[in-house]
């Protein structure tokens, strides 16, 4: 694959055109702002995901005014705070971030409250019940209440059973409000575990009541691949197999696994981040257009292309996976150790934390198009982008005329670090004589910071607008498993692990891969 931008590219700027009205932003392109009083109920408030990222992305949807007029939120954990302490706390992490507007703090934080709760013991979710009865009537909002689970899976089935039974989730018929749930990865951890998750919150809440989380999802040129696909006539007639060479799919990271291990030994790269966020990428890259844009006819065609997906047998596996472990090396200037020498992490652990598969789609419009999928920790960079690569000219009238050939047309969605979206062309060179030059057609979200929300606001914004386009579905989260699940034992099972996990030098592409037209 040639470079992104080598140096004799020339880069044209995509700029917003005259005919897209009031300049491309009108009240039209605004987010729509929740208007449903509510109370948010967040489950591990105590806990890093509360801090770092929940309250910062509430908080700054509440300054820039896109939260309900009137809200309230109720932190849940076992620490024994009080409403003071838990502000404070919350204060002190917005702080870090250097977020805290000390006039719209005071405001904010008068919204805050903090229930210390043993997730195991009914008698707390009693009392929270009345807590939360209470603040609904002084809030006045109307029994709507939005159930956040930023707590580790394992005390998913203990407190999604109790919310159900004290009757914390149920919709207060009398008043018409709703009640949701916001679950975060995984899912489960196999196909099994996966449909247990599924059954417990069907118990205590209808599937149109559950926000799977996605974050990947919420990132704007992730959303823009939809747009881009259906919303232009030119792109679509060349979206298949008489067009396009292959597809190449990356989310490389240079973080190691962090102080994570807990969870990562058990997890490792295809739990981690092959079974949510890459497949999702896939699908809106190669799923058929919906017939409309809503939740529930998106969701269908993904599931029906996760269904297309080639399941792989043990021969395809070898030819066509590779896994891999980062061994020590060198990332930003500084030594870093091997996976297998960081904290809490098994010194012989085969968890892989790298992995390349070349996938196949079997339908009318991708067969025989390889898609390549490549994510990985402590590699070169950080990058993740979706390449589509089309077919070479399919007669060569300038194979005398051009020394360097030509460079067949590519399309790029950069996803990380910068969002945008590139298509590189041939046009000829000015002067008398007749070469090419590969031109790059460019649109960056960087020239539009302003309109730009985190995955975190995005993703509240529509829990509480109660759009669950963004949100797995049941079904497409138990395809994925079902395809990965007997891949995933055949390599934790193997007797030949060691053989079938490749290490690699932190810092670099990774192992030697399997035949892949992508370089590094
Ligand atoms: C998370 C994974 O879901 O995504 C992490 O658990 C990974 O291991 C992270 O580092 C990557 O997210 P992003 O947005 O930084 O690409």
């Amino acid at each position: 694959m040639a470079d992104d931008n080598p140096s004799d590219q020339l880069v044209i700027k995509a700029s917003v055109a005259e005919e897209s009205p009031g300049n491309g932003y009108d009240d039209e392109c605004r987010r729509i702002k929740p208007s449903d009083p509510c109370a948010i109920i967040i489950y591990g408030a105590s806990g890093d995901l509360t801090s770092r990222k929940l309250i910062p992305a509430i908080y700054k949807l509440y300054i820039n005014s896109y939260m309900p007029g009137s809200f309230f939120i109720v932190g849940c954990a076992r620490k024994k705070l009080d409403n003071k302490s838990f502000r404070e706390k919350i204060k002190a992490s917005l702080n870090k971030e250097g977020l805290v507007d000390q006039v719209k703090w005071e405001a904010f934080a008068a919204n805050l409250y903090y229930q210390s709760i043993e997730y195991d013991e009914a008698a707390g979710f009693e009392v929270l019940k009345r807590v939360l009865d209470d603040l609904d009537k002084k809030y006045r909002t109307g029994g709507n209440r939005l159930f956040y689970l930023a707590i580790p899976p394992f005390l998913y089935e203990t407190v999604v059973n109790m919310t159900g039974q004290s009757g914390l989730g149920a919709a207060k018929a009398e008043s018409g409000g709703w009640s949701r749930i916001v679950v975060e990865k995984p899912f489960g951890s196999d196909l099994k575990s996966s449909v247990a998750l599924n059954n417990i919150l069907q118990q205590s809440f209808k599937e149109h009541q559950i926000y799977r989380i996605d974050h990947y999802l919420a990132k704007e040129t992730v959303q823009n691949i939809l747009v881009f696909r259906f919303a232009n006539s030119i792109f679509e007639p060349l979206w298949n197999r008489q067009f396009i060479e292959y597809i190449d799919i990356r989310a490389t990271e240079t973080l190691g696994v962090e102080h994570r291990a807990g969870y990562y030994e058990k997890a490792g790269v295809l739990r981690d981040m092959f079974q949510n966020h890459m497949m999702q990428l896939l699908t809106l890259t190669a799923m058929e257009p919906p017939a409309h844009f809503q939740p529930e006819s998106v969701r269908d065609e993904k599931a029906k292309l996760i269904q297309s997906i080639r399941p792989f047998n043990s021969e395809t596996r070898k030819q066509n996976i590779v896994l891999g472990q980062y061994g020590a090396g060198m990332i930003d200037g500084k030594r870093v150790p091997a996976y297998r020498e960081e904290a809490a992490v098994n010194p012989r652990s085969f968890t892989p934390t790298f992995v390349i598969m070349k996938l196949f789609i079997d339908n009318w419009r991708w067969q025989g198009v390889p898609f390549y999928m490549l994510t990985g920790k402590r590699l070169a960079e950080k990058l993740t982008r979706i390449v589509i690569q089309f077919k070479d000219v399919p007669h060569a009238i300038f194979r005398n005329v051009f020394s360097k050939g030509i460079i067949a047309n590519r399309l790029i969605f950069s996803i990380q670090p910068n969002e945008k979206i590139s298509l590189t062309f041939q046009a000829k060179n000015p002067g008398s004589t007749i070469c090419a030059r590969s031109i790059n057609m460019q649109f960056s979200y960087d020239d539009y910071q302003e309109q730009a929300l985190e995955a975190y606001e995005k993703v509240l914004i529509d829990c509480l607008n109660g759009d669950q386009m963004l949100f797995l579905r049941q079904d497409s989260e138990e395809l994925c498993w079902s395809l990965l699940t007997p891949l995933i034992e055949d390599c934790e099972k193997c007797a030949d692990q060691g053989e079938l996990l490749k290490f690699y030098e932190a810092g670099t592409c990774g192992p030697k891969l399997i035949e892949t037209p992508a370089k590094c």
